[in-house]
C-alpha cells in the first residue's frame, strides 16, 4: 500500500471509530490530551471481549497459567531491579526552530528536522519513558514512585506467592491484564502507540534447560491463536526475528500485522533467560530460586513471555475489518467485518415495524443471555442494516408479521447479506455455531 492510501485509510477509521462510539480523544473539549484516548460504548464492549477471549485461551482452558491482577503502582525498587530506571529511554532532540521533538531512532536524517526541514536541533539526549507520581503527601525523591511501564515485573515480584497459594510446580505460568504507561516522546498512529495503554502478558516459568523448548511452544501457541480465533492468516501476519537481542534475551520474536499504516509489532514473544529472577533476588535480597523436591535441586526460573498491546490488537482489527463496498442502487455501505467472537455487538434485533416491539423485544430479553445484543426499532430496515453493517454486526434479526404465526424470524448475515428464515426454537444454537471462536 502507498503512504497517501495508508493515511486515507487511517482517517477513515478515526472518524468511524468516534462517530460510532468506538474511540474518543482523551479530554477532548479541552483540546484532547496527545498519547491518550477513551473507548466509548462500543469500544467498551469491544475491549472486554478481546480480553475474555485471551484470557479464555491463556488462563482459563490451561491448568498451568493462573491469573493476577496487580496494583499500577509498585515499590520503586521493582523498576531499579528491571532495569527501567536506568536504562528505559530514548534519545531525542529537539528542534530550535519549530519546537518540535524526535526520536533519534526514527529519524530518515539526524541532522534535519521532518517537520519545518530546517537544521537546527539540540543534540541527542536521553529521555527516560518512566511515569512519575508521588506516593503520600510530601512531594519530594523519598516519596517519587512511577507507573507501571510493562505489567510482567508485578508478576516476576509475586511469583512465589501465586507458586505457593496455586501449589503450582515448575513449568507454569502467571497471566495478567492491565494498564501500563510509557512517557512515549511521538505518541502516534492513533491507539498504536499511546502513552496509557492495556497489556496482556504470560510469563511462564521453567528450567533453563527447557527454554527454548517453551519459547518454540509458546510461538507456535500465538500463531495458532490468531490464525484460528481472529482470521490473521499470512498475508496479514508475520514473524519478525530479532537478531539484535536485549542482553538479558536468549531469543525473541514479534508477530506483525499489516496495521491501517503498514506493518508493525502487535505481539512480543521473548525468552528472558534467567535475568529478570535473578535481579528481583539481587535487589531485594529475597531468595528467588525454585526448590525442586523431586531433584532436590535449586533452579532460578527461566522466563518465557508472551506480551501484547490490547489497544494494538483493538487497531489491528478494525483495520482489517474496515471494507467499502457497493450495494444495490450504486450506494457503497461500510461495513467492518469483524469476527463474530470480539464483535461489539453479536446480534441486532429489529422489529419490522414499532407494532412488533413488545414480542421483538421479548425475544431480545432472552437471547441477550447468551449473545451480546442491540434492539433497534428506528428507521427503515435497510438504515438499521447499514447501522449494524458500521459496527460490525455479524447477524441480525428481524421479527415481522408472519413472526407472530410461524413462530420464525430472519436471519441476515453481515458479509453474504444472505437471509435466513430460521424457528425461534433454533435460534440459540444456530447462533452459537456461528459465533464461538
Ligand atoms: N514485557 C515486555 C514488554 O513490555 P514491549 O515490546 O515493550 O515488551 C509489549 O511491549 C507490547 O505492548 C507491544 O508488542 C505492544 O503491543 C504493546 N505496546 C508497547 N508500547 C506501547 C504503546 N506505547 N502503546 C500501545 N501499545 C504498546
Amino acid at each position: 500500500m502507498d503512504n497517501n492510501k495508508d493515511a486515507v485509510l487511517m482517517d477513515k477509521i478515526v472518524s468511524l471509530a468516534k462517530r460510532r462510539g468506538f474511540i474518543f480523544q482523551s479530554s477532548e473539549i479541552y483540546g484532547g490530551i496527545n498519547g491518550f484516548w477513551d473507548y466509548g460504548p462500543y469500544g467498551v464492549r469491544m475491549k472486554r471481549a478481546i480480553e475474555q477471549l485471551w484470557w479464555r485461551e491463556m488462563v482459563e482452558t490451561r491448568d498451568n497459567v493462573e491469573g493476577l491482577d496487580s496494583t499500577i503502582i509498585c515499590h520503586p525498587q521493582v523498576w531499579k531491579a528491571s532495569g527501567h530506571l536506568d536504562q528505559f529511554s530514548d534519545l531525542m532532540c529537539d528542534c530550535r526552530d519549530c519546537k518540535a521533538r524526535h526520536r533519534v531512532d526514527m529519524m530518515e536524517d539526524p541532522k534535519i528536522c521532518s517537520n519545518c526541514g530546517g537544521g537546527n536541533l539540540t543534540e541527542p539526549r536521553e529521555f527516560n519513558l518512566m511515569m512519575k507520581t508521588f506516593v503520600g503527601p510530601v512531594f519530594d525523591d523519598e516519596h517519587t514512585a512511577y507507573l507501571r511501564a510493562e505489567t510482567c515485573q508485578p508478576i516476576f515480584v509475586d511469583f512465589h506467592n501465586v507458586r505457593v497459594a496455586s501449589r503450582q510446580k515448575l513449568p507454569f505460568g502467571i497471566a495478567q491484564i492491565g494498564k501500563a504507561f510509557r512517557n512515549e516522546v511521538n505518541p502516534r498512529n492513533f491507539i498504536f502507540r499511546s502513552r496509557e495503554f492495556t497489556q496482556m502478558e504470560m510469563e511462564f516459568f521453567c528450567d533453563e534447560a527447557e527454554g527454548m523448548k517453551w519459547f518454540e511452544y509458546w510461538k507456535e501457541q500465538r500463531i495458532r491463536y490468531y490464525r484460528e480465533k481472529l482470521g490473521f492468516g499470512d498475508d496479514f501476519m508475520r514473524v519478525y526475528e530479532h537478531e539484535k537481542l536485549a542482553h538479558y534475551a536468549r531469543a525473541a520474536i514479534d508477530l506483525e500485522v499489516r496495521f491501517p499504516f503498514g506493518w508493525g509489532e502487535l505481539e512480543g514473544i521473548h525468552h528472558r533467560g534467567t535475568w529478570d529472577m535473578s535481579r528481583h533476588q539481587e535487589f531485594s535480597g529475597k531468595e528467588q530460586h525454585y526448590i525442586d523436591h523431586d531433584g532436590q535441586r535449586k533452579i532460578m526460573p527461566t522466563v518465557i513471555e508472551t506480551s501484547v498491546g490490547l489497544d494494538r490488537t483493538f487497531l489491528a482489527l478494525l483495520g482489517k475489518a474496515y471494507a467499502e463496498e457497493p450495494v444495490e442502487n450504486e450506494e457503497i455501505r461500510t461495513v467492518l467485518r469483524f469476527p463474530a467472537v470480539i464483535a461489539p455487538v453479536q446480534l441486532g434485533v429489529l422489529p419490522l415495524s414499532k407494532k412488533l416491539s413488545g414480542q421483538a423485544g421479548e425475544l431480545y430479553h432472552k437471547l441477550n443471555r447468551y449473545f451480546r445484543c442491540e434492539f433497534d426499532e428506528t428507521g427503515s430496515i435497510g438504515k438499521r442494516y447499514r447501522r449494524q453493517d458500521e459496527i460490525g454486526t455479524p447477524f441480525c434479526l428481524t421479527f415481522d408479521f408472519d413472526s407472530l404465526e410461524d413462530n420464525a424470524v430472519t436471519i441476515r448475515d453481515r458479509d453474504s447479506m444472505r437471509q435466513d428464515r430460521v424457528p425461534v426454537a433454533e435460534l440459540r444454537d444456530y447462533l452459537e455455531s456461528r459465533i464461538d471462536g
